[in-house]
């Protein structure tokens, strides 16, 4: 099974941006936490970062047909993107959004998900063991 996990912006400074939210693990311990849920859960995982929104759109069109499942953190752009929701209708992949912090509890403009409205799954606060969460998700639901 491939699973593509897709961060959006700002993701790439956790450890330093806003620790008490974010907690003080940095990207680098995201990305090995990652690869190592892959090697134990033998699955063939794509790691994806970007700031701009456009190449996060390009890369769910890219994924068309080439894979099972779709992690995708959007960071701020969950509150905006509406060519992030509409690329993952397109390419009709089953996604799982995760957010680190628990959105609920924070400002009103972080209310609002468009991905979310595609995705099946939504785990927030749970920090970075959200992203081992949406994987056994989608390994479970999709696996083969
Ligand atoms: C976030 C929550 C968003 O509101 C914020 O803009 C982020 C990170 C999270 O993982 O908790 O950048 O997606």
């Amino acid at each position: 099974m491939k699973i593509l996990v897709i961060n959006g912006p700002n993701i790439n400074m956790l450890g330093i941006r806003e620790p008490g939210i974010y907690g003080k693990q940095t990207f680098a311990d995201l990305l090995s936490l990652i690869d190592k849920t892959a090697r134990e859960e033998y699955l063939d995982i794509e790691q994806f970062q970007s700031n701009h929104e456009g190449a996060i759109v390009d890369k769910i069109q890219e994924s068309y047909k080439k894979v099972d499942g779709i992690v995708i953190n959007p960071a701020a752009y969950t509150h905006t993107s509406v060519a992030i929701l509409d690329a993952l209708k397109s390419v009709a992949i089953p996604a799982v959004e995760v957010h680190i912090s628990n959105v609920d509890a924070r400002e009103s403009f972080r209310q609002i998900s468009y991905p979310g409205m595609y995705c099946e799954k939504t785990i927030k606060g749970q920090g970075l063991d959200g992203y081992r969460q949406a994987i056994l998700y989608l390994k479970e639901a999709y696996g083969k």
